[in-house]
Formats: structure tokens, sequence, C-alpha cells
């Protein structure tokens, strides 16, 4: 199947089996023009909901002994895991001119995304929820007008998403595993797993397509909305050594430990 086709098939499926649907053998002969998704289609009871802060708020971790707990936070990463795979569908169909290997990179990403949907769509299901029993938000979609190229790209899924997911996955994953549920656990580790690599891919193209001259960390927060501040791309309880597995360099992650004081610098500066 064409990776255009495969995209479009994504997002204007109102199934999860065909937002899920792996062709197995993908070509990219003709990416076609440029076109930039809207919004997506989703199944029937997946629709975007309004996100309240208060009222959305996951449940605290002292709370996760309790299977419910634990299934609604499940849940929710599985709501993350579906926008990643949309918006690796709209990146393929927005940037039909990015080189062929980067292209062949994100789908394979995206791959990966929709096998993350259903291992948590199974583990929700262990706990007695079904995907779509909750609402689901539109977060990633808010900022797809800023996604005009590549590098915009990584800079916001690669880069802060899916990197913020370096603290989270572990943080989580602790938690579960403290609660006795080792599958939701395994689970974690494997995202993790999963999340350098995709790092990998965000630090390996930023540095690949960016002009000689600017430090790819400079580049990263000009080419992020300008409503994701940099420390979006981290969670509350820092994880250096991921990081490093996935080529962050140095002075980048020494500006993750402390995002306030160097947001507040930039905006002064
Ligand atoms: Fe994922
Ligand atoms: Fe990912």
């Amino acid at each position: 199947m064409e990776l255009r086709e495969w995209a479009i098939h994504i997002l204007s499926a109102d199934r999860i089996e065909d937002k899920l649907f792996d062709p197995s053998h993908f070509s990219d002969f003709n990416p076609g023009p440029a076109i930039f998704w809207n919004e997506p289609t989703r199944p029937p009871g997946m629709q975007f909901s309004r996100h309240t802060r208060k009222k959305d708020k996951l449940p605290p971790f002292q709370d996760h002994h309790h299977p419910d707990n634990r299934a609604i936070c499940l849940h929710r990463f599985a709501g993350h895991e579906l926008l990643a795979v949309e918006i690796m569908a709209f990146a393929l169909l927005a940037f039909p001119d990015a080189p062929r290997q980067f292209r062949m990179g994100l789908a394979n990403t995206l791959r990966e995304e929709q096998v993350h949907v259903k291992l948590y769509m199974e583990q929700m299901e262990r706990l007695g929820l079904k995907f779509g029993d909750l609402p689901l938000f539109k977060h990633f979609w808010k900022q797809t007008e800023y996604l005009t190229s590549p590098i915009d790209y990584v800079s916001m899924m690669s880069l802060t998403f899916e990197m913020a997911n370096l603290d989270f996955a572990p943080h989580y994953g602790a938690s579960f595993k403290r609660n006795g549920d080792i599958d939701a656990y395994n689970l974690m580790k494997q995202i993790l797993t999963d999340e350098i690599s995709h790092v990998r891919f965000g630090m390996r193209w930023i540095q690949k397509l960016k002009q000689a001259d600017p430090d790819a960390f400079e580049l990263y927060k000009e080419s992020i909305s300008p409503h994701l501040p940099i420390k979006r791309a981290r969670g509350f309880v820092f994880q250096e050594e991921p990081r490093r597995a996935a080529g962050v360099p140095d002075h980048w992650i020494e500006a993750l430990k402390n995002p306030t004081t160097h947001q507040t610098a930039l905006i002064s500066s």
C-alpha cells in the first residue's frame, strides 16, 4: 500500500480497526501533493471532548491500588497513542517532499504507535474498560497549524510529546508495579523502550534536516508551536538516562532540567 493511501485511510476511518490497519508492506512511489488534513474522522463515541483541567485530571498515584484508576490512566495513554497515529498520518500527507528515509522511518514509527494503542486496549479491557468509554481529547491536533515542515514535526512530536513520555512512562510504570500490576508495568516498560527510539528518530532528523549552522536545540525552540513551552518535553520526575540513550545532547538535557528558568530567559531575551 502507498503511504499516502494508508495515511488517508487512517485519517478518514470511522472504525478503530481501520485506524489501526497495518498494510504490512508499504511503498512510496506516489507521495502526491501536500495535504494539510484539518481534523481526523473518529469512530462513533471517540470524537474529541473538551478537556477541563480540573474534571479531567488523572487519578493521583496514591489511588493506583484501585484497578479502575489504573484503567483510567491506561485509557488516557491510549488516547495519546491514537493521536500520535493520526499526527504521523498527517505528517505523511503534509510532507510528501521529505527525504524518503524520513518518510519510511515515520511510517515505521506510526506502525509502532498502532501497536501501542492495541496493547493499551488489551490492558484496559483486562481492567474492565473499553477504549472510548471515557472522553478523548484533541490535544496534538490543536497544534497542527504550526506543523509546516518535517523539522516542525520532529520538534513537536518526537522532541516534545514523545520526549515527555521518557519521564511519564517509567513513572507510571513504577506505580503500577508498586500496586502489583505487573502486566501494566511491563507495558510501560515496552512503551519506554519504543519511545527512546522515537526520540532518537527526532534527534537524528533535526540534525540531518537543519541548515549548516544553527544548534539543533536552538532550532528546536524556534520550531515548536508558541503554545508549547519547552517544559512540555518533560514530566514531573526528570529522567536523564533514557534521554542519553536517545542521543539528546548534554546542553539540551541541562536546559530541560530547569525549563522555567530557561523559558523566562528566552522570553526576556
Ligand atoms: Fe507510542
Ligand atoms: Fe512514540
